[in-house]
């Protein structure tokens, strides 16, 4: 058979063609290749570089930082400095917005999450890095929050890269979801998972069940018609899976389907959500949506959201679009109700 593999670089440089752009983007995307593929390897070194553990620090999220952490988030801010795409820089491991020296003709602004699924790190279990690419806007002189603060409609491009069994990196332009895998022989992502799509129906849904007595009662009623399997409203049997990195979920959903939901509880909700909307929901609302997916906050399009801080919690919901959508109706009619 002849050989037909295509490089997430060639990829790019093909999308560039399709759409008459003139490489910027290739060389935006570049520089984050490159980062990914740094990451992967400290993360695959783990103890016998001493990257597991503490860094013995909190970030202004007050949440403790893994060695690896802070470690994926110098190698992103460095990597993504290099080419002068970005005229700065958002990360979950940054009170402020980072401007970066010397990229004058910056146009982009990079949101990420360079580690997600920290918990995991030192347990090998996969994790992740999510990220989110933005105009900068038009007359936008100063690199100040409020240029980051858009829409998750407004993106670019979003991705994320797995550190899993094998490394890949997914990514949408907003023409489609594609997924490369690392070789990690001759250093290069290949294009594995064409054109990824999600099924409407599905009879797998992910949630930290530890936190069912916080639940609101539309989130409650889904679940429990989902655990009555055959013999409840729905009719069929459910599996339930918690991995507790994201990126690992949004992956297995692109792949099989299923539905996530990190919704908001009585416990979560005095801070909006868990998770972040800037570098994490919106970046994975928008792969969601291009697979044929949907995502919301339970009460309306995730991607609709009007950002109000850098560091914004929100509800999140997302997956198969049939199980999405009556997850929103739920919720809809217990408010009707209230
Ligand atoms: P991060 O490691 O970047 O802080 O994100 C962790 C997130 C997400 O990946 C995961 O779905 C969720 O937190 C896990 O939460 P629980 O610990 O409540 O299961
Ligand atoms: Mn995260
Ligand atoms: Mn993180």
């Amino acid at each position: 058979m002849p050989y037909k593999r295509i490089t997430l670089t060639h990829f790019l440089l093909q999308e560039q063609r399709r759409l008459g752009g003139s490489g910027s983007f290739t060389a935006l995307m570049t520089d984050i290749i490159f980062a990914c593929k740094m990451i992967s390897h400290e993360v695959n070194r783990g103890a016998l570089a001493g990257n597991l553990g503490v860094a013995g620090s909190e970030n202004v999220q007050g949440e403790e930082q893994k060695k690896l952490d802070v470690l994926a988030n110098d190698i992103f801010l460095h990597m993504n400095a290099l080419g002068g795409s970005y005229a700065g820089m958002a990360s979950e491991e940054l009170e402020d917005v980072h401007a970066v020296k010397g990229a004058a003709d910056g146009k982009y602004l990079l949101l990420f999450d360079p580690l997600d699924g920290s918990s995991n790190i030192d347990v090998n279990i996969s994790v992740g890095s999510i990220f989110s690419i933005l105009k900068l806007p038009e007359g936008a002189s100063t690199i100040e929050e409020a240029a980051f603060l858009q829409k998750g409609v407004t993106q670019v491009a979003a991705g994320y890269a797995l550190y899993g069994s094998s490394t890949m990196l997914v990514l949408t332009t907003g023409n489609g979801v594609n997924g490369f895998t690392l070789d990690q022989n001759v250093g290069m992502f290949l294009l594995t998972h064409p054109d990824m799509t999600i099924p409407a129906d599905t009879k797998e849904f992910a949630i930290n069940a530890s936190r069912e007595r916080f639940w609101e009662p539309p989130v409650k009623r889904y679940v429990d018609e989902c655990r009555q399997g055959k013999e409840g409203p729905r009719g069929k049997d459910f599996n339930m899976r918690w991995v507790a990195s994201m990126v690992a979920e949004v992956h297995r959903i692109l792949c099989r389907g299923g539905v996530f939901l990190y919704p908001a509880d009585s416990e979560n909700i005095k801070k909006g959500g868990k998770l972040r909307l800037m570098y994490e929901a919106n970046p994975m609302a928008f792969i969601i949506e291009q697979a044929g997916g949907a995502a919301t906050t339970g009460r309306g399009r995730m991607m609709e959201v009007e950002p109000t801080a850098l560091h914004q919690r929100v509800p999140v919901i997302l997956g198969s679009k049939n199980e999405v959508e009556r997850i929103g109706a739920y919720h809809a009619e217990y408010d009707a109700k209230a």
